[in-house]
């Protein structure tokens, strides 16, 4: 552990949960899932939080923002077989409502072409916004909107940070970055001063967490020892389940309900509901 003494005060220490407002929490949450470092569930995570949501009752729309479509898939869907997708809702102002596609919860679908909208949008004025402005029109149409990014901190990534009330990220128990959550932290820094005042990281979510190994165990001491009540209490745990679930096209809640690896999901829903709720009392 002592060789991350040194990343360790680099880390900025966010703001605690504590200071959302009774009238922030009765609206429409918008939630990121990112961190620009491959294959840590940020996409398992999205959709099985969004189903777990929608298992309480709440309205949920989940957008695939990857061009790799792994969400869009994980619904059984083919991304190389759609022909409208968030690309268009970016770049041709396409109403989202138009590429929503209805499974367990509603989908707003990605396609291979979104891999060009970087490039596109960036010539666009107001390039940080395209995905703020398209979501106004389903601003009453749901709870909760959660959105799945690439492995990177590019526009794509931005435009979902600047339209997000907060970003949940998942982390790798097993290869735990440190200095990838710095940089995360220093993007969302730069956000809230030019873009969107209001962003920040609403929990850390430690995941493929192995009790077994004394590596996991230590992965989450040094999570909490930086970010504190940032890091959620559930541990979402390696099992293979969750690989099996996507291929069946369906959520692990769906494809195991009574499973642990469904009820890790629902322990979280309402670990950020309870947030919430705690806050409101505040
Ligand atoms: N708790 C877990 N235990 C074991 N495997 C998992 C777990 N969660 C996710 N996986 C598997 O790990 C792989 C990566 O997960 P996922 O696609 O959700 O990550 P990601 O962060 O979205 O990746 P990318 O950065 O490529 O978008 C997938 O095959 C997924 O099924
Ligand atoms: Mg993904």
């Amino acid at each position: 552990m002592r060789v991350h003494m040194g990343l360790m005060r680099l880390l900025p220490r966010p703001n605690l949960r504590s200071h959302t407002t009774t009238e922030e929490t009765s609206l429409q949450r918008v939630i990121v899932f990112a961190n620009q470092k491959g294959g840590v569930a940020k996409t398992t995570t999205t959709l099985n939080l969004g189903v777990a949501f929608k298992e309480l009752g709440h309205r949920v729309l989940v957008i695939d923002l990857d061009p790799q479509g792994n969400l869009t898939m994980s619904q059984g869907m083919n991304p190389d077989a759609i022909e409208r997708s968030m690309f268009d809702v970016l770049v041709h102002r396409l109403p989202i409502t138009e590429i929503i596609h209805t499974a367990e919860v509603d989908v707003a679908v990605s396609s291979i072409d979104l891999a060009g909208a970087e490039l596109a949008l960036s010539a666009m004025i107001g390039r940080e916004r395209a995905l703020e402005k398209s979501l106004l029109e389903i601003r009453d149409s749901y709870d909760f909107i959660m959105i799945d990014t690439p492995p990177s901190l590019g526009l794509l990534t931005i435009n979902a940070f600047v339209a997000a009330t907060g970003v949940i990220v998942p982390v790798q128990c097993e290869y735990l970055s440190l200095r990838g959550l710095v940089q995360l932290e220093n993007t969302l820094a730069m956000v809230r001063e030019n873009l969107n005042p209001d962003v920040k990281i609403e929990g850390i979510l430690p995941t493929m967490f192995d009790a077994r190994t004394l590596h996991a165990r230590e992965a989450i001491e040094i999570l909490e020892e930086n970010f504190g009540e940032l890091v959620y209490k559930t541990r979402i745990r390696k099992t293979v389940r969750y690989a099996e679930a996507p291929v069946k096209g369906s959520s692990i809640l769906k494809y195991d309900p009574t499973g642990t690896a469904a009820d890790a999901y629902r322990d979280l829903a309402k670990e950020v509901l309870h947030g919430a709720k705690s806050r409101e009392h505040a």
